[in-house]
């Protein structure tokens, strides 16, 4: 039988939905609206539908939305002095610079610019150490978004073994940290790959649930699954364009053969990618509701 597709879309969409209503009772009941702001520095295409997709989405669940766009030759002084003056905002309650960034800008400078308070990427050290000891203000975006998708599907993490295929800081080593801690959506054995892993294979055979975030389209094929296992795809590569210029996506893990071998599996795309904005959304909730000092 073909696995259950976990789509993270729908999910999404779910979660946007009770957003939304919080939104609204914020406003009516404390007069306060979630403020979020992206600055974004140049003009790579990417990023700039990155940038609009936030917006629209912080649109759409009545936040006080910015975009600031900045010219590409901005120094970095000047967009040091933009986050402080959005720090002492208080219509902002969360700050999103949109990253990469021009290459004469120091990007840990700017992240660590940032008031932790108002970090809703969850990026700055202080958030990520935050995180590690296990008592996060906030929690990166996608594996908050993959986290969240494993506990409403109802998979069990308690005690699972799971193989994290990617070490990176944005989201491979947060959610292997997640997974691990203690408590509820948590408690797993985690083990971690990368390039010098000697046997990968080896790894993810033995995972029940599976978190694929290594940037090679269609690297973890079937026979490197767990029958029954949980299969999360956070791989998003273009491999093509189509005829009329649209993008042909495909994720880490070869999908036709792993659907019929996992017990679920996210589809890319419609998996990962959707619960990642949305946690971003959930975040500015949170930290407004902390800067009004509004209990849960
Ligand atoms: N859906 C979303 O919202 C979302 C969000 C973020 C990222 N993504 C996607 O997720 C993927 C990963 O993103 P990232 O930022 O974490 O990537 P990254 O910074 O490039 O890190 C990739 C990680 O995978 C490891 N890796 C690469 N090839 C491998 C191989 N053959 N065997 C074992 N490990 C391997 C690398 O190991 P080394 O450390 O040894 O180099 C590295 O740790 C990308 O496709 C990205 O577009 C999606």
């Amino acid at each position: 039988m073909p696995a259950k597709l976990l789509k993270g879309a729908e999910v999404a969409k779910e979660i946007r939905a009770e957003l939304k209503a919080e939104v609204e009772k914020l406003k009516a009941e404390h007069g306060v609206v979630p403020g979020l702001v992206t600055i974004l520095v140049g003009e790579n295409p990417a990023s700039q539908s990155y940038v609009r997709a936030k917006q629209n989405t912080a649109h759409e669940l009545g936040f006080h939305s910015v975009q600031d766009n900045q010219p590409a030759d901005t120094s970095e002084e000047k967009l040091l002095d933009l986050i402080s003056s959005y720090n002492k905002d208080p219509q902002v309650h969360g700050i999103l610079v949109q990253l990469p960034l021009p290459r004469h800008i120091n990007e840990n400078k700017v992240l660590l610019a940032i008031d932790p308070g108002k970090d809703v990427d969850a990026f700055h050290p202080v958030n990520v150490g935050k995180l590690m000891i296990g008592e996060p203000d906030y929690l990166p975006c996608t594996p908050a978004g993959i986290q969240e998708l494993l506990v409403r599907s109802g998979t069990e993490i308690s005690g699972a073994e799971v193989t994290v295929v990617g070490r990176s800081n944005i989201v491979g080593k947060p959610i292997a940290m997640m997974l691990l801690q203690k408590g509820k959506g948590a408690n797993a054995t985690v083990t971690v790959c990368h390039t010098r892993t000697k046997d990968v294979k080896f790894h993810t055979r033995r995972a029940d649930i599976l978190i694929v975030a290594a940037g090679v389209a269609e690297y973890v094929k079937g026979d490197m699954i767990k029958p029954g296992a949980v299969v999360i795809d956070v791989g998003v590569n273009e491999v093509g364009k189509t005829a009329d210029g649209k993008r042909i996506l495909k994720g880490d893990v070869a999908f036709d053969e792993a659907v019929e071998i996992a017990g679920a599996i996210t589809p890319v795309p419609g998996g990962v990618g959707p619960m990642t904005i949305t946690m971003l959304m959930k975040n500015t909730v949170r930290a407004c509701k902390v800067h009004n000092r509004i209990k849960d």
